[in-house]
């Protein structure tokens, strides 16, 4: 009932380093796990502790809101760079802001879009970090969830210098009211970051950290990946099999065997924002990817949730999002 260590549960904290090195290859130990109330308490405590105001930082473009927010609070200056089919485009990043103190990268899924990040790329962000003497935040939010081929392993696991903060969640592997995710920090930032976690928050709430301690050591944590991924593939099939005789012409579903969303790209002219609109007054709950952009992108599309729905209202929802394209386009 007293305060416990502003780092977190001690036994927490060595459950995390050990599921973390088997199942993403993150390469820490326990004094380097630092809990947080969610990731987004993590990017804004790595944001405070990192940059002054005024230092610039790669945020990938399209990319997370959250992110976004919390550089700008830390007084970031964004350098917005451009996503294709290997991820964040380095080489881009470098032309537009070579001097940027943190750039902000989902390597294993990038958010929205649902790339990975390349290896090429991997070692050449790695490269750039090391010379520029910069910091990477690899936000892993939902790399547990890939449906064919192993899991990816983390961009942190690559870095032999100490440049890569980690940060995930039990929010999307357990459920987001829980508010509860770490930052593996490097060696010499634990310090720091163990510092600006006392100042936000003083501790964490114990109850949870030893409730999800005896969740993972139990092995229940493990099982509770494995069924909600075989039950995320089947309800992505059901969508895709659906789409197939409703959404042709209408919304090109990219391919994208991992994550808890879908990207469907509009017919070329189609504002996502209007798409976006006319699904909302025939009730289906769609993310048009504008909403992720800082420039226009080349194509509007639509981001789609479906692991929080049955087979029965995933198909109705592909239904009605048809019916509601199907009026978009002949406006066109
Ligand atoms: C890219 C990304 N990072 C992190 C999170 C999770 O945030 P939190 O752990 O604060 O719930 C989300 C949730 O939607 C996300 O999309």
């Amino acid at each position: 009932m007293r305060y416990g260590q502003p780092a977190g549960y001690r036994p927490l904290r060595e459950a995390i380093a050990a599921y973390l090195g088997a199942v993403r290859a993150v390469h820490c130990v326990p004094d380097q796990v630092i809990m947080v109330s969610g990731s987004q308490q993590g990017l804004d405590i790595a944001a405070r502790v990192l940059l002054d105001p005024g230092d610039a930082a790669w945020i990938e473009d399209p990319g997370f809101h959250g992110a976004r927010a919390a550089l700008l609070a830390a007084g970031a200056k964004l350098i917005p760079v451009p996503v294709d089919r290997e991820g964040v485009d380095v080489e881009a990043g470098i032309r537009r802001g070579n001097n940027a103190r943190v750039a902000y990268v989902t390597p294993s899924h990038q958010f929205p879009l649902g790339t990975t990040l390349s290896l090429s790329r991997r070692l050449a962000l790695l490269k750039w970090a090391s010379k520029a003497k910069a910091w990477i935040l690899e936000d892993d939010y939902d790399g547990e969830f890939r449906y064919a081929g192993r899991p990816l392993a983390s961009l942190q696991g690559l870095d032999g210098e100490g440049r890569v903060i980690y940060i995930g969640t039990f929010s999307k592997v357990l459920f987001p009211s829980l508010r509860l995710g770490y930052i593996i920090a490097p060696m010499d930032l634990i310090d720091a970051f163990v510092k600006a976690r006392a100042i936000v928050t003083h501790a964490s709430s114990l109850m949870e950290h030893a409730i999800v301690a005896d969740f993972i050591n139990e092995g229940h944590f493990a099982r509770h990946i494995r069924t909600m991924r075989t039950l995320y593939a089947e309800r992505q099939a059901v969508v895709r099999e659906e789409a197939k005789t409703e959404l042709g012409g209408l919304l090109d579903l990219q391919s994208d065997e991992a994550g808890m969303d879908l990207i469907g790209w509009l017919p070329p002219g189609v504002d996502d924002r209007v798409a976006f609109r006319q699904a909302a007054a025939h009730g289906v709950e769609v993310t048009p990817l504008s909403a992720y952009s800082f420039e226009r992108q080349k194509r509007g599309a639509l981001r789609l949730g479906y692991t929080g729905y049955k087979p029965t209202e995933l198909r109705q929802g592909v239904r009605d999002l048809a019916m509601a394209l199907r009026g978009l386009k002949s406006r066109v």
